[in-house]
């Protein structure tokens, strides 16, 4: 399982990979996890979300950026994208990866990509959430979200459950909309937590915290057991629905999106679009090697 895991970990990582695949298209089964590959596609899918009382933070995908004009770019694209949920009146937010937007480059260059997007967005009332990537990007990321918010309110990010320092950064960040997550990443056993139950306890502790501490809180997570779990503790504790949403990926676990938001939760799906959906759709093969039953069918199906 373990070894499945770093496999498609690795093949994430593989830059020649990740630019031959910008120009195949949407192969391999990606379609089914990624919202097309320009914005009237992915702003169609988010139509349909919130036909479904769904709402969606939407990530122009894009990785190993180590051009400034590729940065320059992807900074034009997201833009365009701010401008989309605006003309479209879609209930939609945006979610972005510093990396994208220079970090690997130069800090100070990537701060000011940031800040545009970040005003741009401000300007409709629209959030911004920073992903977070691994660890060697993890102090640089929050230098960058210090930074902005000494000037705007619109920004949150996003809390890896795997890392051991997880609770000193959700206290220092308590006042921030924030998404926990268990962690993509591959991280060495000095820095995050390897075993399934301990990531999951500490997931769950995190999440307790900023439920009950924080501003408002994005449970990302498509473990039932997860979910069962802080259903019966915000009841339990008085938290009311307003205080917290549940977020997936888009294209997974769709029955149980639905049924969530049937049921009054705020529910947001994860609404990844673009060229460069290798690196992502191999980390979710990673994640769940169930998912390459998507690959299966694909190649079968030709
Ligand atoms: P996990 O993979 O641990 O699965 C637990 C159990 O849930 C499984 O054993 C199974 O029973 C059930 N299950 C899971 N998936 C299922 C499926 N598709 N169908 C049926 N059952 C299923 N990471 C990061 O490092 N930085 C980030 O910024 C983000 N952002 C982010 C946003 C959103 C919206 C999500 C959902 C996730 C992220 N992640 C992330 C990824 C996150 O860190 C994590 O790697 C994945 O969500 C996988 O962990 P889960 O909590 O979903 O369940």
């Amino acid at each position: 399982m373990n070894l499945t895991k770093d496999f498609f970990i690795t093949l994430s990582q593989n830059k020649l990979l990740t630019k031959g695949a910008k120009r195949w298209g949407l192969q391999l089964g990606a379609q089914t996890v990624v919202a097309g590959t320009n914005i009237p596609e992915m702003i169609r899918s988010v139509q349909e979300l919130n036909s479904q009382g769904i709402s969606a933070t939407i990530d122009n995908l894009g990785e190993f950026v180590f051009e400034k004009s590729e940065a320059l770019e992807a900074k034009e694209q997201i833009l365009h994208v701010i401008e989309a949920i605006h003309e479209n009146g879609v209930d939609a937010h945006i979610s972005l990866k510093p990396t994208q937007l220079g970090l690997d480059i130069d800090a100070h260059f990537c701060l000011g990509n940031l800040r545009e997007i970040v005003h741009a967005a401000h300007h409709y009332d629209i959030f911004i959430n920073f992903d977070m990537e691994d660890y060697g990007h993890l102090q640089p990321s929050f230098d960058l979200i210090d930074e902005l918010s000494k000037e705007y309110d619109n920004i949150g990010t996003v809390i890896q459950a795997y890392f051991y320092q997880s609770d000193e950064i959700i206290e220092k960040y308590k006042d921030f909309r924030l998404r926990i997550v268990k962690g993509a990443y591959k991280e060495p056993e000095n820095l995050a937590y390897q075993g399934k139950n301990d990531i999951d306890k500490n997931y769950l502790k995190l999440i307790e915290y900023h439920l009950l501490n924080g501003k408002f809180t994005s449970i990302a997570t498509h473990d039932h057991h997860v979910i069962n779990h802080v259903k019966k503790f915000v009841r339990e504790n008085n938290i009311s629905n307003d205080k917290f949403e549940f977020q997936m990926l888009y294209g997974f676990r769709k029955d149980l999106q639905l049924k969530l938001a049937s049921e009054g939760y705020n529910f947001c799906t994860y609404v990844p679009f673009g060229h460069d959906w290798y690196g992502y759709f191999m980390r979710r093969l990673a994640e769940r090697p169930q998912n390459l039953q998507l690959v299966s069918k694909q190649l079968f199906n030709k």
